[in-house]
């Protein structure tokens, strides 16, 4: 049975966030070395982009290299650019024929100039796109990206530009490298993990959270159209009562 079917059509999350884990227990699991498993991953972005254009989702960011990963052995860290790189490259016109906009959130000058190049001409490409916007986090954490949005803020406030009264969250939203974009509805890990990682706090504030024990390489449409009918399932309460909800 194909799952896309059992999905209400009418309740599709706009945004869902992805923390893409297990991609190095994957490739152990065959044998293989670490940078195997993050090949095959590429073989879940690629499906998982063209499931949220088939079932509707309009935004997807996907947690593609964290600040935290520059840590990791210089080996697995140059093969991961050289991936992204030789991904982004190879995919831009694939990307662009089925109407996906690419955008990249992060500390995107701390990456490689070819890897920099590559984002900027695919992100170019992809401008006028509305099918999908896929959000690249790369070298991105939550709290280097909070950290950012203060010091803007309070710069304007040193200039007198800004009083400290018309600080609103809609003015750090606005301070956010997600501005353009709503928050997500729904923020799925995969490999088990139970952890937000340093992922989008300010902006998954009211995000279901679907947490899995399939690996990354193996999580492919089924696996997210189970996801998107799991968050179909619950109440989103908002802080609300459900009786307040119900009677809406
Ligand atoms: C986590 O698995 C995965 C990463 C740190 C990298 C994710 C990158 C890709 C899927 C490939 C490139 C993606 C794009 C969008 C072109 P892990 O290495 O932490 O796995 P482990 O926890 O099992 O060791």
């Amino acid at each position: 049975m194909d799952l896309r079917d059992s999905i209400d059509k009418n309740n599709i999350p706009k945004h869902i966030a992805i923390i893409m884990d297990g991609n190095g227990r994957w490739a152990k699991q065959h044998g293989e070395d670490r940078i195997f498993g993050h090949h095959e991953g590429v073989n879940s972005v690629r499906e998982i982009v063209e499931a949220c254009g088939e079932v509707g989702v309009k935004y997807l960011t996907l947690y593609a290299f964290s600040t935290e990963n520059w840590n990791r052995p210089k080996e697995e860290v140059d093969a991961l650019m050289e991936l992204l790189v030789s991904t982004i490259s190879l995919e831009a016109q694939n990307l662009h024929k089925k109407g996906v906009r690419m955008q990249v959130i992060g500390d995107t000058a701390s990456l490689p100039a070819s890897c920099q190049k590559e984002l900027q001409e695919s992100i170019d490409l992809t401008a006028n796109n509305t099918t999908v916007t896929l959000i690249l986090a790369l070298s991105y954490s939550s709290k280097w990206e909070i950290t950012e949005a203060v010091k803007k803020i309070a710069a304007q406030v040193e200039k007198g530009e800004l009083k400290i009264n018309e600080i609103t969250s809609r003015l750090l939203d606005e301070n956010m490298n997600t501005k353009d974009f709503p928050d997500p509805e729904l923020m799925i890990r995969t490999s088990g993990e139970n952890r937000i990682s340093n992922f989008l706090l300010w902006q998954l504030a009211y995000a279901e959270f679907y947490f899995t024990e399939v690996l990354w390489p193996d999580f492919r449409k089924q696996e997210f159209y189970k996801a998107i009918i799991s968050y179909q399932n619950r109440e989103r309460r908002f802080g609300k009562t459900s009786e307040q909800i119900s009677n809406n």
